[in-house]
């Protein structure tokens, strides 16, 4: 995946925040954790404003290799593509390349990080661990998006993409102003692949099996905040805030106490 480093086509997403020193607060270094559709990335995008830290998806990423023309994707880009039109996991060495070779933007974000959709497995997280215990960063905590798997199955079916702008719609609850239009750049707006039933069914068994695993693993490591994705996002927005704003205190208390 080395090419994609520079490629403007799978520029790393809203990672512009300011550099450390022009900043006076502490950088949020965060995990959005939940099931397909439960609101990750639109969580994502209004933290990313508020709290000014830089956001990293990897499935935007890996959704703008298809933007690349064949000729500029590599076999292995287009080994990823595939696995993910199928509804199913990236291979670990690929998206953990495809992760380090954004590192250093995602260190040097004044404002920390939102890591969305990585780490998706045990070694991932491991991995994870291991690259930021190297730069003495510490995660500050894993946010885990909750809801019935009937209203998660509405969103997906209901989620339409910009392929220009990467806006996120949904066509009830979030529609833009014009059906099948992007309010921001004007393109015509498309339902992902991976939201048709059968890939849905193939992403959430995955989930069970490879991500959910994680809650247990974050647990243990004392950082999982268990939020409920049920309302609408700025109802959710206001809960994460509130969470992380509760979570801060009680850190802040015990080390105090120590
Ligand atoms: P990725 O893009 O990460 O997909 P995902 O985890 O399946 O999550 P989604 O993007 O589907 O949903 P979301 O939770 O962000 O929800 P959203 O905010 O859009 O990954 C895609 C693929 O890439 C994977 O399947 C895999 O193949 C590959 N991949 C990526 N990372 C990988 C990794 N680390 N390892 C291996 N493979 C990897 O919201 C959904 C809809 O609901 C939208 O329409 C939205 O408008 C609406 N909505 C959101 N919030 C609300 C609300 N509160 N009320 C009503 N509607 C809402």
């Amino acid at each position: 995946m080395a090419q994609l480093e520079g490629d403007q086509k799978a520029q790393l997403k809203g990672c512009e925040a300011r550099p450390a020193s022009q900043r006076q607060v502490q950088p949020h270094h965060l995990v959005l954790l939940g099931a397909p559709g439960v609101g990750k990335g639109t969580q994502a995008e209004l933290l990313s404003t508020r709290l000014d830290a830089c956001h990293l998806s990897t499935g935007d990423i890996f959704r703008s290799l298809k933007t690349l023309s064949d000729s500029e994707r590599t076999p292995t880009m287009t080994r990823a593509l595939e696995y993910m039109r199928r509804g199913e996991l990236v291979p670990d060495e690929i998206v953990l390349g495809l992760v380090a070779e954004r590192g250093r933007n995602l260190l040097r974000s004044g404002g920390g990080f939102l890591l969305d959709g990585f780490p998706r497995t045990v070694a991932q997280a491991e991995a994870l661990d291991t690259a930021l215990a190297r730069h003495n960063i510490q995660l500050e905590a894993v946010l885990e998006y909750e809801l019935p798997i009937g209203k998660i199955v509405a969103r997906l079916s209901g989620r339409r993409i910009c392929p220009n702008c990467q806006a996120v719609y949904h066509i009830e609850a979030h529609p833009p102003k014009v059906s099948g239009i992007c309010d921001i750049c004007g393109a015509a707006l498309y339902q992902r692949e991976d939201d048709r039933p059968e890939a849905v069914h193939v992403r959430m068994e995955v989930y069970k099996k490879s991500t959910a695993p994680l809650i247990e693993f974050y647990r243990n490591e004392g950082l999982l905040v268990a939020i409920s994705a049920e309302g609408t996002p700025e109802e959710v927005f206001e809960r994460t805030i509130l969470a992380l704003q509760q979570r801060q205190d009680k850190v802040a208390k015990t080390m105090v106490e120590r």
